[in-house]
């Protein structure tokens, strides 16, 4: 007798676990709405903010570099791409980051030059450009990062 509880409790969780995880999968998928865009941009966004952070830093040049060349290599694999708000303003979008990329230039040859002050005020400007392109390209209600 108990061996036939203990089996038909087995069967029961056998059916229900499945259940519950397939539910759980759907709510991470619904949840995680993550694009390829926004993979580049995460990416991009842990190396401008260890680089706003040490810009001014002449000493730290050759390591702001390498998170330059990071930025810059997100950046250009973003200009390729279309938002997932707006995909029909897909060519204004890339035009925008082919400016954004232009000022990332400007930014490294300041930093190979020395010119720290130079490169904090690029990268301001950096900063007020991703404002914009969130501001016009990014759907608002999308938790601010
Ligand atoms: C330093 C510059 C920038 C940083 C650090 C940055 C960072 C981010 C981050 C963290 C996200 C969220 C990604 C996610 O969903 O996981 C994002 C999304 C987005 N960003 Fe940027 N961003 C920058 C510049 C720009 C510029 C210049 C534009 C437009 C010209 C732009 C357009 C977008 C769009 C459209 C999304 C939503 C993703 C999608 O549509 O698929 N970003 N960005």
């Amino acid at each position: 007798m108990k061996i036939r509880i203990l089996l038909l409790s087995l069967i029961c969780a056998a059916v229900t676990l499945p259940s519950v995880s397939a539910a759980e999968g759907k709510a991470k998928t619904a949840a995680n709405d993550e694009t390829e865009l926004g993979g580049h941009m995460d990416k991009m966004s842990g190396a401008f903010r260890k680089l706003k952070r040490q810009i001014a830093d002449a000493t730290k040049n050759a390591d702001s570099l390498t998170l330059v060349a990071t930025i810059k290599a997100e950046a250009a694999a973003s200009a390729k791409l279309a938002p997932a708000w707006k995909p029909e303003q897909k060519e204004k979008f890339q035009a925008k980051m082919n400016d954004f990329n232009a000022k990332v230039g400007k930014l490294e040859m300041a930093l190979k030059a020395g010119k720290n002050d130079e490169a904090a005020k690029i990268a301001d400007e950096l900063g007020a450009a991703q404002k914009e392109g969130h501001k016009e390209f990014k759907k608002p209600d999308e938790k601010k990062k």
